[in-house]
């Protein structure tokens, strides 16, 4: 029942960010840092199951104007003091990503890093609504585990079906244009649960400027 889930994943995240320390640590994910380039200052981001809060704080220290939830009111908590020990402005809100309202058209970037809670139920429900909240030309942003972490086991779901591949990312994303998309390794150090040797996948997405059929995109100028 969804009320139960979210009640357990909420209680689930809310011990495990349940310390002082910050378990991802404070430094933004290094695959959303290096598309640095390609944002820029004044840009709408959502920060997608932001926890506690390096993302969205490292977007809004970019000057971009950040809207970012998580379903741990605990994370989102510790996310709210980073944010203030930062000097920025994030509007941080307590939500599952089951019932959250994907405004159309909302967002120039979209940062959904480590999201494979999502089971492939829900994660169609959540990747079409990050697609519909991008505005055409907007950027989604996506880090996750590979099936190939669950022989490493420093980090991630342990869910095989929740894991990535490029191919099922293109597909997913069929409607965006892929900027990039790689499965690659490295030796992730972000806090405690994301410790050492790690199979990724990362993609940068566009949303076409006028997307297919709607007539304009054949337009000569
Ligand atoms: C692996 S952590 C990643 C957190 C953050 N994106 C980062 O990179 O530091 C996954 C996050 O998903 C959140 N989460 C789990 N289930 C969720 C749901 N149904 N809706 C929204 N957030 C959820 C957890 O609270 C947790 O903060």
């Amino acid at each position: 029942m969804a009320g139960n889930r979210f009640e357990d994943a909420a209680r689930v995240w809310d011990e495990r960010y349940g310390t002082s320390e910050f378990v991802f640590g404070i430094e933004p994910n290094s695959y959303l840092a290096k598309q640095a380039p390609l944002l820029k200052a004044g840009q709408r981001a959502l920060a997608v199951a932001d926890g506690e809060g390096r993302n969205s704080v490292w977007l809004a220290r970019q000057g971009l104007l950040v809207d970012a939830f998580d379903i741990s009111s605990t994370g989102v908590a510790k996310a709210r003091r980073l944010a203030q020990n930062a000097g920025v402005s994030v509007d941080y809100r307590v939500s599952d990503c089951a019932t959250w309202v994907w405004s159309a058209d909302a967002y120039d970037v979209i940062a959904a890093i480590f999201i494979q809670f999502a089971d492939p139920t829900l994660r169609a429900q959540l990747f079409a609504g990050m697609a519909t909240a991008l505005r055409p030309g907007g950027l989604l942003i996506l880090q996750g585990y590979t099936p190939k972490q669950l022989e490493y086991n420093t980090g991630g779901p342990g869910v095989l079906e929740n894991l990535y591949t490029a191919p099922m990312l293109r597909a997913a994303f069929a409607e965006l244009e892929i900027v990039e998309l790689e499965e690659y390794e490295a030796e992730l150090g972000e806090g405690t649960r994301h410790a050492g040797r790690s199979a990724l996948v990362g993609m940068v997405a566009r949303k076409p400027a006028h997307p297919a059929g709607d007539g304009t995109a054949a337009i000569a100028t």
